[in-house]
């Protein structure tokens, strides 16, 4: 039995992070909490509601006024907003290309990251996100940063998009992949920085399994 350890998750999108984190979470009888929900549920409320996505006082205000769910399910982790299922909404390409911009705000993390850490704090958890070892949980005992290259990253974003009934192209995604992570990883507020007691995994030649597979034995590891 593996103890009940804070396993820490992050690296750029399209990474693998939360197909496999959920695999982990799944094999070690944890709770998988995807962080990046959050920030996309923020951004889908925002859009329904005609928020300026550069306005950080109003979508504070949003924010404290919305009840946002993660609810692990057979299908993997449902997000409602305000009572309702919107696990498929915050996946379309609209809440995709202006996501970046609602998670640079310094404001809107620090109410997301202290309801994080609540979630967490009783351990047994596999949390992904960009800056979970960084900042959110900095103790965690297993702390991965997980990577690949932007040419596989935008292939697997294609077939997740067709899988999901969302037209791509390759080109496309190649770009959007690569401006987001230029975002993500050179905004002020946290920005995605492999952390120093982090172990790098790079997922470009591994299946999801092998990947898995590693993230376990470590985990075995450590929770010993
Ligand atoms: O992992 P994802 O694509 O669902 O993440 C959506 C966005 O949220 C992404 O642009 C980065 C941001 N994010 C973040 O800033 N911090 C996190 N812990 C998780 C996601």
């Amino acid at each position: 039995m593996v103890k009940q350890i804070q396993i820490a998750i992050d690296g750029p999108a399209g990474a693998g992070k939360s197909t496999i984190a959920k695999i982990v979470a799944e094999k070690l009888g944890f709770t998988y909490i995807d962080t990046g929900a959050m920030y996309r549920a923020v951004t889908y409320k925002a859009l329904t509601h005609n928020i300026k996505l550069n306005d950080a006082d109003s979508l504070e205000k949003m924010l404290l006024d919305t009840m946002i769910v993660l609810k692990p399910s057979q299908n993997g982790q449902l997000v409602f907003v305000d009572g309702k299922d919107v696990t498929q909404e915050i996946r379309s390409n609209e809440v995709t290309s202006n996501v970046s911009e609602v998670a640079a705000h310094a404001n809107i993390r620090e109410i997301l990251v202290a309801k994080q850490q609540e979630l967490a704090a009783n351990g047994g958890i596999v949390m992904d996100g960009r800056d979970i070892a960084t900042h959110v949980l900095k103790d965690a005992e297993l702390k991965i940063f997980m990577s690949a290259s932007v040419e596989e990253r935008a292939k697997r974003r294609f077939f997740d998009n067709e899988r999901r009934g969302i037209p791509s192209t390759m080109e496309k995604l190649r770009e959007e992949i690569a401006l987001r992570d230029k975002l993500d990883s050179e905004r002020e507020a946290s920005p995605l920085v492999q952390a120093e007691d982090a172990i790098y995994l790079d997922t470009t030649e591994l299946s999801i399994e092998q990947a898995a597979d590693a993230i376990l034995e470590l985990a075995n590891e450590t929770g010993k």
